[in-house]
């Protein structure tokens, strides 16, 4: 058997997962947010709905910090989506970048610092964890039921 596609044995095991690395840049950020959009339409969460609407805010914003504030030249960025039990999603962008990570813009006229507000109003709950090359900026949002499987 194969154990690419075998059933997870461990029922907390995720149901699915899309991994993707894309080019560090504003075209490889809006690829991000293409596949979001596809991956959620495949998963029962049609393009036209919230569930879907809100998943692409989130990873348009977390990518667009991947490309801009986490940026490493000449390395990529990675999306990965999971389906975990109970209908939620599982975000996480990776960058290159260890040496700087999320932070909260106090400036108050500054024009900088709404992505993360969005991210902290959208999402159920993000964080951010270190990985051996730079890091990874995640959040969970809770996708309710699925329409079931629609058109991409
Ligand atoms: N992936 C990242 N890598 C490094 N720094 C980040 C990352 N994401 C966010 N930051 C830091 O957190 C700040 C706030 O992010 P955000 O709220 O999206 O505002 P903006 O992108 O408009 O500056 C950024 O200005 C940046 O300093
Ligand atoms: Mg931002």
């Amino acid at each position: 058997m194969n154990a690419e596609i075998s059933t997870p044995a461990d029922a907390s095991a995720p149901a699915a997962e899309l991994a993707q690395r894309l080019s560090a840049t504003p075209r490889g950020a809006r690829l991000a947010r293409r596949l979001t959009a596809q991956q959620l339409a495949t998963w029962g969460y049609p393009h036209d709905g919230d569930p879907n609407d809100t998943a692409q805010h989130l990873v348009a914003e977390l990518a667009a910090n991947a490309v801009t504030h986490g940026r490493v030249p000449g390395r990529d960025f990675e999306l990965r989506l999971r389906l975990l039990p109970e209908d939620t999603l599982r975000i996480e962008v990776s960058d290159a970048r260890g040496d700087r990570g999320p932070r909260q813009v106090t400036e108050p006229d500054g024009e900088g610092g709404r992505g993360l507000i969005l991210v902290t109003l959208l999402a159920d709950t993000w964080g951010v964890t270190e990985r051996g090359v730079g890091k990874t900026v995640w959040a969970e949002l809770a996708l309710g039921r699925p329409a079931g499987p629609c058109p991409v």
